[in-house]
């Protein structure tokens, strides 16, 4: 039988690259370290260039005991960016992906005594995504390691980091199980939730080690997302010899699922509408390198709100997560960090492919998980044939390796005729009306518009929200003041405008916790982005949180906001309560009550405040809230966030602005560069040359290849006399839509010599 052991202790870690791959490096100078653990865990949450390159692990180990033909194998459940393992100095494998498992088989490296694994894990490596988001990428062995000792007969290894186990549970209480072995007779038992066993069967693997089973469970319990998440498990044993060699348990849960394009999502033929929220895995102080105790806290705050269903952004989260959800009954967007900018090298392309099967195979039994996301913003850095080929390609690759599920897509600035509206099998955007543009109040007839403008697609808001910094407040709050009071209103404006759209199969609100983004220094907040209704230490809870816990829980409670907005300057103010009860009673100083009937949110107005302290009670029934607040002469100036670096009320500059052009024409200033010039001209001048490089030849270099020749780079530079404009009309189809413009705007910033 297999054993399973912890692998996490007893590692050194140096942050720098160097010959470390083979024993004999002294490492006493490296950190003792035990796993999971990030080398970014301090500087990933600065508005800093954080630590980013190969940095080295290394751990000495005794031989394990293996009986002839066992094999002794580790499993990373995640190493940051690209991971390269050795063993005894032999190269074992490489992965390229943070966010998926992968394994490492040590047998043949092994040495009698003692023994070493050196680890190299890069958060720079080019060529893998992600190279350009929101979002910090913590590099490290920051998810759990174990070592498995397995009998020659086993379960397969080579499934793209999966088990090897495949349940496919169908209508009307078939199970089709898959399992790929090395040898022996495959046995599976189906148990319910009380471990009895409903159905057994056995069946030998076929010449490729695929074994077959077909098996019927009558009138099974549905999973039915949070209502009722009832799970079976399938107990599958290997015998070889009259003997068990390895065992796997697996779960998983009969639903249907399909979404209609007028009436939204339906779970088992009822209509379910998917009301929810993103997450990122991140924790002050800890980076991604969280344990079992904060994935389960990040579920119980995302229960307690209501939400049925997450976006795990943007990226594969880990198993624990997963699992948390068949079990709560969260129904999943599961997705890849294929994201922000197409990268145009073959490479890149294949690591699309390779982060989608490990995703979908790695995560195919979850009950919870309905749909594989293809990308993110990828019209973000512009549009181009073979960013639209690979993305159908995805939305090819995950249908054939899953036809169980739907595949989707977050869009932010393709047009609603864009390929990537029309390719997976629904379509969501990501939309910040009254924050980076517009105001809040223009999310509804926007939605109205998209859905007209693609009446036959099932769309849905795959990101929405507002930046709150929970030190900002305002009586009068608005765009930009960071003050959790607008926040909250951003976020009542547009979760109404929600609630009124049956059409929306699926809303996600960005995002349920503040997250390291280092790239970020706004809102006197450094490294964060702070859109979150949870602080990134899951300590306190921002008012929007219970906006949605109005909408969405059933638990009976009041919410008075405005607790930490504690110093008041006026004689009478608003005092806002959230709740899902009908009427709210409130009392100040323990003087008269004045009761409102309404829905979801509850406004008093002109509630008077003596000078000094005040205690607000809202009270509904036996429920009831209080709070207290100062009455003070003059504002609380420490609540409004310095002024030299934010404009209220104008939009904020998206995080990924520099991708975009600022002009939608080509303009031609005189004294400086422009793409009327000769290419030959442009490339003696180096800025220049490494503007028409980044721009034009890189992206080129994969279009041609994908689109199977073209002009090549090669080709294009040697058309030295031939003006770039002009060549350009003959390359274009192979680069993003906004090439022309975006190298243009650079030019243009380079005087003529
Ligand atoms: C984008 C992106 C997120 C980002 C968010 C934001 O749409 O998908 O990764 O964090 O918007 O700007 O806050």
């Amino acid at each position: 039988m297999r054993t399973i052991s912890d692998f996490n202790s007893g590692w050194r870690f140096v942050r720098a690259d160097g010959a470390y791959a083979a024993p004999g490096v002294d490492t006493t100078s490296w950190e003792a370290v035990t796993l999971p653990h990030t080398w970014n865990r301090e500087d990933g949450q600065m508005a800093v260039q954080y630590y980013r390159g190969k940095c080295w692990y290394r751990k000495t180990f005794p031989c394990p005991d293996l009986q002839p033909g066992q094999r002794a194998v580790l499993k990373f459940e995640a190493v940051e960016h690209i991971a390269e393992v050795f063993c005894n100095g032999q190269r074992l494998v490489a992965h390229e992906g943070g966010y998926a498992a992968f394994y490492a088989d040590l047998t043949d490296a092994l040495v009698p005594g003692e023994n070493l694994v050196a680890v190299s894990a890069d958060n720079d490596a080019p060529n893998v995504y992600p190279q350009n988001a929101d979002f910090t990428f913590f590099g490290g062995i920051y998810r759990p390691v174990t070592l498995l000792v397995l009998e020659p007969v086993h379960f397969a290894l080579d499934k793209a980091g999966s088990d090897g186990v495949f349940v496919t549970p169908g209508e009307g209480g078939g199970v089709r199980v898959d399992a790929f072995v090395t040898g022996g007779q495959v046995v599976c038992r189906l148990t319910d939730a009380l471990g009895e066993t409903l159905a057994e069967g056995t069946a030998a693997p076929d010449e490729t080690g695929h074994a077959v089973l077909h098996l019927r469970i009558d009138t099974p319990h549905l999973w039915q997302g949070v209502k009722k998440p009832y799970l079976y498990t399938a107990e599958l044993t290997l015998a070889d010899g009259g003997k068990t060699q390895d065992r796997l348990a697996v779960r998983f849960g009969f639903r249907t699922f399909h979404v209609d394009v007028d009436r939204g999502f339906f779970l088992n033929g009822v209509s379910t509408p998917l009301r929810g929220v993103c997450r990122h895995q991140d924790r002050v102080g800890m980076g991604t390198a969280i344990t079992e105790k904060e994935h389960a806290e990040d579920m119980a705050l995302i229960c307690e709100m209501g939400a049925n269903t997450i976006r795990l952004a943007h990226y594969q989260h880990a198993q624990p997560f997963y699992d948390l959800c068949d079990e709560t009954g969260m129904v999943v967007w599961a997705e890849i960090p294929f994201i922000s900018q197409f990268i145009f090298t073959k490479e890149a392309h294949d690591n699309t492919v390779v982060q989608l099967t490990e995703l979908i195979a790695q995560n195919y039994n979850h009950a919870s998980i309905c749909f594989w996301s293809v990308g993110n913003e990828l019209s973000n850095g512009g549009e181009s044939e073979p960013l639209w080929e690979n993305v159908k390609e995805l939305h090819e690759l995950a249908k054939r390796l899953d036809p169980s599920r739907l595949t989707t897509i977050a869009n932010s600035t393709a047009k609603p005729d864009s390929p990537l509206c029309h390719t997976t099998d629904v379509f969501c955007y990501n939309e910040y009306y009254g924050w980076y543009m517009g105001q809040a109040e223009d999310t509804g007839p926007w939605m109205d518009k998209m859905h007209a403008a693609l009446p036959e697609t099932p769309f849905g808001v795959s990101e929405y929200g507002a930046e709150a910094v929970m030190k900002w407040h305002s009586e009068t709050p608005q765009k930009r003041d960071y003050t959790e009071e607008y926040q909250a209103i951003v976020h009542e404006v547009s979760m109404k405008a929600i609630s009124e759209r049956p059409y929306l199969w699926g809303t996600f609100l960005w995002n349920m916790f503040d997250f390291a983004a280092a790239n970020r220094d706004e809102g006197g907040a450094q490294g964060f982005n702070n859109k979150g209704l949870v602080t990134n230490d899951r300590k306190t809870k921002k008012e929007a949180f219970y906006l949605y816990k109005a909408y969405l829980s059933a638990d009976p409670f009041v919410h008075l906001c405005g607790r930490r907005f504690v110093n008041r300057d006026r004689a009478a103010i608003d005092v806002k309560v959230y709740s899902n009860q009908p009427a709210v009673t409130l009392s100040v100083n323990g003087g008269e009550r004045r009761t409102l009937a309404g829905d979801k949110v509850f406004v008093f107005h002109d509630v008077p405040l003596r000078m000094g302290a005040n205690t607000l009670v809202a009270t509904s029934g036996p429920l009831m809230d209080v709070i207290t607040l100062n009455r003070v002469a003059e504002p609380d100036e420490s609540y409004i966030l310095p002024q030299p670096k934010v404009v209220l009320n104008q939009d904020v500059v998206n995080w990924f602005a520099n991708m975009v052009p600022k002009k939608t024409e080509l303009e031609f200033p005189a004294g400086y560069l422009n793409v009327k010039m000769e290419i030959g001209q442009l490339l003696a001048i180096p800025e220049a040359a490494a503007a028409v490089k980044e721009l034009i030849f890189q992206p080129l270099s994969l279009g041609a290849a994908a689109a199977g020749g073209g002009f090549s780079a090669e080709a294009v530079s040697n058309m030295k006399t031939v003006p770039l404009e002009v060549m350009y009309e003959f390359i274009k189809t192979k680069l993003p839509d906004t090439a022309l413009l975006l190298l243009n705007e650079r030019l243009n910033q380079i005087p003529l010599q």
